[in-house]
């Protein structure tokens, strides 16, 4: 069993499955439910996955809120990227500890959050937004989530406007990512990965056009990430009927350096290639 403290939050579910609780431990408190209250005290003892009994009888599992089940939790003024788009977006970002990451926009976060675990407190993240209104709101999120995050810091501007300093990582999440091409050339390492996530393919047209015309890029893919939810129960196994079909396609691709300007310069003596071959 996984322990909770207090402050942590929680989830309660019914035995029942038909209603659904959420709340954060503190000491001396009950949780009031339909079926009687709940000591938070009995929670805390109940563990993740455990099981409470409200005082009707009613019995109750503990979860601790995943980070699927917080940003779906998670009141929306902006679309988040789904968590299973997300989880492709850090395998083929690659991202891990110590790299520097530029976002655009911050919405309501549910990336950065993503981002940030995946730091683990190594290396930086920055996230450029142009309301200020979603740059303050999801600073809340955030910090809800994962308490204080002093690697990320949040500028309310344009990234069509440009790019300051140099990235490991650029990941984008807004509208017309074609404008940020330009940028990149000098705002993401040669060698940095570029991750674009967008819901239409005539945006994912411009964007690769953009990037291929760039001659910035290579290794361009474009793919969407398709979860299809099995039903088994009994003897009905089969595909769900009714799923949730399209979220995104995304696109990720490597910043690299152009033929026409390599490192070196050598003395080209074709002839000497030709008598290596033979020998
Ligand atoms: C779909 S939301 C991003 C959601 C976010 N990735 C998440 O997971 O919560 C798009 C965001 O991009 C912001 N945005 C649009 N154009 C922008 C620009 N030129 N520069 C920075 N942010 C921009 C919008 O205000 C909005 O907050």
């Amino acid at each position: 069993m996984s322990s909770l403290n207090y402050g942590d939050k929680v989830i309660l579910v019914d035995e029942k499955k038909k209603s659904r609780h959420n709340t954060v431990l503190k000491e001396g408190i009950r949780f009031s439910t339909q079926y009687g209250f709940i000591e938070h005290e009995d929670i805390l003892k109940a563990g993740d996955g455990g099981v409470v009994k409200a005082s009707k009888g009613m019995k109750y599992r503990v979860y601790s809120p995943s980070y699927i089940d917080y940003v779906m939790g998670i009141k929306r003024r902006a679309q988040i990227i789904y968590p299973k788009d997300t989880a492709v977006m850090l395998m083929w970002g690659d991202i891990h500890p110590g790299l520097d990451i530029l976002e655009a926009g911050i919405g309501q976060g549910a990336l950065s959050i993503a981002l940030l675990r995946a730091l683990g407190g190594q290396g930086t993240l920055t996230s450029y937004e142009v309301r200020d209104d979603f740059a303050e709101q999801a600073q809340g999120f955030i910090r809800d989530y994962l308490g204080e995050t002093p690697n990320h810091s949040v500028e309310v501007r344009s990234i069509y406007d440009g790019i300051d300093g140099q990235y490991d990582r650029i990941m984008l999440d807004l509208p017309e990512p074609w404008h940020v091409i330009p940028h990149s050339k000098e705002g993401l390492k040669v060698g940095g990965t570029l991750i674009v996530y967008l819901p239409t393919i005539l945006q994912v047209k411009s964007c690769v056009d953009a990037m291929e015309e760039s001659g910035l890029y290579d290794d361009i893919e474009t793919f969407e990430f398709i979860k299809r939810p099995w039903k088994v129960e009994g003897r009905s196994v089969r595909p769900e009927m009714w799923t949730f079909n399209h979220s995104a396609f995304i696109i990720s691709a490597k910043r690299v350096g152009s033929f026409t300007e390599p490192v070196n310069e050598v003395e080209e003596k074709p002839s000497e290639t030709g008598a290596d071959e033979e020998e």
